[in-house]
């Protein structure tokens, strides 16, 4: 066994238990995450049960110089949660519980390994909603959602995960634990440092709890799917429902034609509500406080737009699985999968005006270069957030389709990610969002906080 030979693994093992560490042939069948397929890599996985644990854990990796990658449900695109054989993967599988829940102050307080869906249960339960939704809600946990400041299909209504969180623990490279676990909405005092977690993809700490906020519950949500003759119609659409359901409009996804067409077509095990051939296709979630005239109201909206040859076509699902059946057009890979064998997944956010002629841009570029090259577009464009999935064809040519999407963006203050992160994937790209100054800020954060540089190094930037 790794632990005879091996004296910090057996020092972890005093910390955390038996149960707390699995190596060497006790790793076998571990998934590497999600999307990879392949088996986890890693010298031990080690599985603490508290923060205090988190904390001995720190400090011996931090005294051994050994190298620590936070995980949580694995299911991040950016390749942050990426492990080799000679790190510790420190997994938060263990530390699953939701700690409390306080329904009349609107928050819950979980330990960071719950998963998503598992909140968003609870909060259902008591009445009440937390915000944060993605497609990887059965197998994400919080603390990677706080790590990754994920995004999803609620972000135009409610923010990111930054703006979920009231409070927060992290244990910090050294081993010492930062506890912020505050509840209320307004703490103004110096230096928001809970904020510099978010998103720091485990570089900067290992987040272990967190104080959630809670939102009141809609009574009903209504999700319509229309047929969009234009771009400019897409983007005065969306001002239109924002503008006459305020508050009210909380998800708002596009779908160019290709991905509607792929997504209902032979591939797909949901046939299409639109029979329409139209450039572009709308997705709207609108949640209904009024049931009286919540519906009603939305469908006027919609016959007004029909008339005023906005939209072309247009169905509001009449039924929770209509509902689920609509999202699943837009939430689907099986389909791609079914007809590549190699997608890349892009996530980037520019200005709305220019998203047209960028898409266009970005896939004669591809075809051009790539001759039997496929892409799809859809996204999250109430938050100017544009996914991609491209077949790069034969050839395969990863930087050089990293290219045709990344470049275009500099001069168009976009983002080579706008809700994904950084990770591995990005790395060589963060400059094109992301100036000199600003690099270098947090290459000097990170040092600042993890000298012997051994949370999650390599990622996100080399130092
Ligand atoms: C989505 C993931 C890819 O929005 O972010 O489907
Ligand atoms: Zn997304």
């Amino acid at each position: 066994m790794t632990t005879d030979i091996n004296p910090l693994l057996k020092q972890i093992e005093s910390v955390v238990g038996k149960a707390g560490l699995l190596s060497g042939k006790q790793l076998a069948g571990r998934s590497a995450g999600i999307w990879s397929g392949t088996e986890l890599e890693a010298l031990a996985l080690v599985r603490p049960g508290s923060t205090a644990e988190v904390a001995e854990v720190m400090k011996l990796c931090h005294v051994a110089g050994q190298v620590v990658v936070p995980a949580g449900g694995m299911t991040g695109l950016a390749g942050g949660h990426e492990s080799t054989h000679s790190d510790i993967v420190l997994s938060t599988e263990r530390m699953n519980r939701i700690e409390s829940m306080d329904a009349d102050s609107r928050y819950m307080t979980v330990q960071a390994g719950v998963i998503l869906q598992t909140v968003q249960e609870a909060a259902d339960d008591a009445g009440l909603m937390f915000a944060l939704d993605l497609g990887a809600r059965a197998s994400c946990t919080i603390g990677g959602n706080i790590a990754t400041n994920a995004g999803g299909v609620r972000v135009l209504r409610f923010g990111m995960m930054r703006e979920q969180v009231l409070g927060l623990e992290v244990v910090l490279a050294d081993g010492s634990i930062v506890s912020s676990m505050f509840n209320v909405l307004k703490n103004n005092t110096g230096y928001d440092l809970r904020q510099m977690f978010l998103g720091s993809e485990g570089t900067l700490g290992i987040v272990t709890r967190a104080v959630l906020r809670l939102h009141e519950a809609p009574l009903a949500i209504e999700t319509a799917l229309l047929a969009v003759p234009s771009w400019k119609q897409v983007m005065k659409l969306l001002r239109y429902f924002d503008g006459a359901l305020p508050g009210a409009l909380a998800a708002y996804e596009v779908l160019w034609r290709d991905h509607y067409q792929l997504n209902t077509g032979p591939y797909s095990s949901v046939d299409a509500p639109l029979d329409t051939d139209e450039p572009y296709y709308v997705l709207l979630d609108v949640f209904i406080s009024d049931h009286e005239h919540g519906r009603d109201k939305l469908e006027a909206l919609l016959m007004a737009a029909l008339e005023e040859g906005e939209i072309s076509d247009g169905v509001l699902a009449s039924s929770e699985a209509e509902r689920a059946r609509f999202w699943q057009i837009r939430e689907n890979f099986e389909p791609e999968q079914a007809c590549y064998n190699k997608i890349y997944g892009y996530d980037v956010s520019l200005p709305l005006e220019a998203m047209e002629t960028y898409v266009d841009e970005v896939r004669g570029a591809l075809l051009q270069r790539f001759t039997d090259a496929a892409l799809y577009a859809y996204g999250h464009i109430g938050d100017g957030n544009l996914h991609f999935s491209i077949y790069p064809g034969a050839q395969q040519e990863r930087d050089a389709v990293d290219e045709i999407v990344y470049s275009p963006l500099q001069a168009l203050r976009g983002s080579v990610s706008a809700e994904h992160g950084i990770g591995l994937e990005k790395k060589a790209y963060l400059g094109y969002t992301r100036s000199a100054t600003e690099i270098d800020l947090m290459r000097r954060t990170k040092r600042m906080m993890d000298p012997a540089n051994i949370l999650n190094p390599g990622k996100l930037f080399d130092l």
